[in-house]
């Protein structure tokens, strides 16, 4: 299907008005420099749709975040195991205008009122991308206002202003999330240099995949977590990968091979007892913890910068907060992270990011935007 027969179709669903022709399209589309309304304030609407969360909010750049609702797809996904690209679209579809509604109205927000809508256009599965894409970008069309393509990952990676003790740039940043994991020297917003990443699993995929194999529901991390509380310190040690030799990079996949083996060596006739399961977790969870909290003293120390910002979803974790503060007052740092529900994925950051930019006067072109693979490191400074 075209991109313009799509947004005929999400216009029709958006407007109580007969279907206009394609014609009639065209002429309400914004002209290719569609004047930004970069007078303060401006309310934003975010719309977040990369994966299993649909994340709508509502940001006034005066007020703050003025109304935001969340949807898990979580219990449909549950049952595999794990996400499902084309069920995520289609959920997606189901709710995304729905929360807009519900946003709108519980911020008391009328149609005119907004000065911009921001959308999550990468990384992420593409049908879940193109779902918010289209929703964006036609409302932006029937509203008159100037949309923009928000990076996922920038939006974790400025959440963490949201807060009232906000970092100051310049900071080196821990992006850990399913998909991610990125050390970034950041001197200001769109001006990131990404100085060590994963060669292969992300943070929070290692932390799926162990719950996985100790038969833990998706997602793995918070139950991981959970368990690993009952866990009993130092019977099992894992390596931590890639740390005795220089570099930022990370390596999490072969702690998953750890967890297996030992898992495989300690069940008898299909059954491990729940002592075993819980050590296993707790050894599991101390050595991704001790991997990136040596990785964060490098990169504080390479750099000289003297403030780390954690965001993303494995920034929820509650040893990985510990230890990384720990470590930040040994190096004379401050540590600063999102609160709970901005670490994982939510609309707020997405609204955020996107005012910056768009009172920058940053805005899209006519294209369609969805980018499954994006690179921080190529957005545009402001
Ligand atoms: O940022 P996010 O919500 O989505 C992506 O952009 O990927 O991150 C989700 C990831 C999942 O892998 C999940 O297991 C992990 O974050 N996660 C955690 C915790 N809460 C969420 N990992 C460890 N400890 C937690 N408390
Ligand atoms: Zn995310």
């Amino acid at each position: 299907m075209s991109p313009l027969v799509f947004l005929r179709r999400i216009i029709a669903w958006v407007l109580p008005e007969p279907l206009p022709d394609a014609a009639a399209l065209r002429a309400m589309m914004p002209p290719r420099f569609f004047p930004p309304n970069s007078t303060l304030p401006m309310k934003v609407l975010g719309i977040e749709t990369s994966c299993d969360e649909t994340g709508i909010a509502l940001y006034d750049s005066e007020h703050g975040i003025l109304a935001e609702a969340l949807y898990s797809q979580v219990k449909l996904h549950q049952q595999y195991g794990g996400v499902v690209p084309e069920l995520a679209s289609r959920d997606h579809v189901r709710k995304t205008l729905p929360l807009i509604r519900e946003v709108m109205e519980r911020a008391g927000c009328q149609r005119h009122e907004i000065g911009g809508v921001a959308y999550t256009a990468g990384p992420g599965l593409a049908g879940a991308l193109l779902v918010g894409a289209a929703v964006g970008r036609s409302l932006g069309m029937v509203w008159k206002v100037p949309t923009l393509g928000v990076h996922h990952m920038e939006g974790h990676l400025l959440a963490p202003l949201l807060e009232k003790n906000a970092p100051t740039f310049p900071f080196v940043a821990l992006l850990v999330s399913g998909g991610h994991t990125q050390l970034v020297a950041v001197e200001g917003i769109g001006r990131y240099k990404v100085i060590g990443e994963s060669v292969d699993d992300a943070a929070g995929e290692a932390f799926d995949k162990t719950a996985k194999l100790l038969g833990l529901p998706y997602p793995g991390g918070p139950e991981v977590a959970q368990l690993a509380l009952a866990g009993t310190p130092g019977r099992f040690t894992f390596p931590r990968p890639m740390t005795n030799r220089p570099g930022l990079d990370f390596s999490f996949s072969g702690l998953k091979t750890f967890v297996l083996t030992t898992v495989q060596a300690h069940t008898n006739n299909g059954v491990i007892d729940e002592q075993t399961r819980a050590d296993i977790a707790h050894a599991f969870q101390e050595a991704a913890v001790g991997t990136l909290m040596i990785k964060c003293r490098r990169a504080l120390q390479q750099t000289g910068m003297k403030t780390l910002v954690i965001a993303g979803g494995v920034s929820a974790n509650t040893r990985l907060r510990e230890e990384l503060s720990r470590m930040a007052e040994q190096e004379n740092s401050t540590l600063h992270y999102p609160k709970l529900q901005y670490c994982t994925d939510n609309g707020a950051m997405i609204a955020y990011a996107g005012c910056l930019r768009l009172l920058a006067g940053q805005h899209d072109d006519l294209a369609f935007h969805a980018r499954p693979r994006w690179s921080l490191e190529t957005l545009p400074p402001l």
